[in-house]
């Protein structure tokens, strides 16, 4: 059986892209919202509603986990998704944890970046709350990202500006680690290493998620069934168009591209 990827447009695919690395022997559905995204500006009751829509979708396709590879969905719905279906549902987690216990003794800070949504959710700040005892933790929404992440906008003479005009709002020598806390912001890694000072790391969360699917696929035996078959929905609407489809394919070369550089 296949394994579902979820996301409100095309930012999963950065996570479908390290799943690929670490799990190249399974089939993929992997769903964007495309006719509800961008879900970060908009009200949870309304984001709930086209999650839980895409899900039901999902499990009819017939998988047997799925991954949110969306941290505003993760954030505003995991718990009820998991209460309400039996199959694994493995979500996002902004990599706070990580950044936080690395800098606790280095005096430096920690740039949490997400959508306004998944920033004022209940699921981060009680994160925060938690863990972020020396108060070093600094908020940043970024959605000017995910709007040109859906239009697969990568030009850098027009993310670059925008990038730096919310990055050099902090003096960015107090930062010690930038956490990409929404899927579609990794595809801008190599755009923020031009603003950021060299020995500032940037970390997101999708190796984490990966490594969980993986261990629950292990636990369930359940592993390697396929040949690393995709097939895309956009919003319940089977991709088959070919340009639709190349697109997709420009979102793994770019992907390619940043994982050089890296
Ligand atoms: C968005 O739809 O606003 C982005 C969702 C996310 O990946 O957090």
């Amino acid at each position: 059986m296949q394994i579902g990827f979820f996301d409100s447009g095309v930012g999963g695919i950065t996570v479908l892209y390290d799943t690929l690395k670490m799990l190249p022997n399974e089939n993929y559905i992997y769903y964007a919202d495309t006719s509800n995204v961008p879900y970060g500006p908009k009200p949870k009751d309304e984001v709930k509603k086209y999650i839980f829509n895409a899900i039901e979708f999902i499990i009819e396709q017939g998988v047997k986990a799925i991954v949110i590879a969306c941290n505003t969905a993760t954030s505003v719905a995991i718990e009820e998704l998991r209460a309400k279906y039996s199959i694994p549902i493995i979500g996002m987690e902004p990599a706070v944890k990580p950044a936080v216990e690395k800098n606790r003794n280095t005096n430096r800070r920690v740039l949490v970046t997400a959508t306004a949504l998944t920033l004022k959710e209940e699921k981060l700040q009680n994160l925060i709350t938690k863990l972020d005892n020396d108060h070093i933790v600094d908020l940043l929404p970024l959605p000017g990202l995910v709007q040109f992440a859906e239009r697969f906008e990568f030009n850098e003479e027009i993310v670059l500006p925008y990038l730096e005009e919310q990055l050099l709002k902090y003096d960015l020598n107090n930062y010690e680690t930038i956490v990409l806390g929404c899927t579609h912001f990794s595809f801008y890694k190599d755009i923020f290493r031009k603003i950021l000072p060299a020995d500032t790391d940037i970390i997101d969360g999708n190796i984490g998620t990966v490594k969980h699917l993986k261990r629950i696929l292990e636990k369930m035996d359940a592993i390697n069934e396929g040949d690393g078959n995709i097939v895309f929905y956009n919003s319940g609407l089977k991709v088959e168009n070919k340009e639709k489809l190349a697109n997709y394919g420009e979102l793994f070369k770019r992907l390619d591209i940043i994982n050089k550089c890296d």
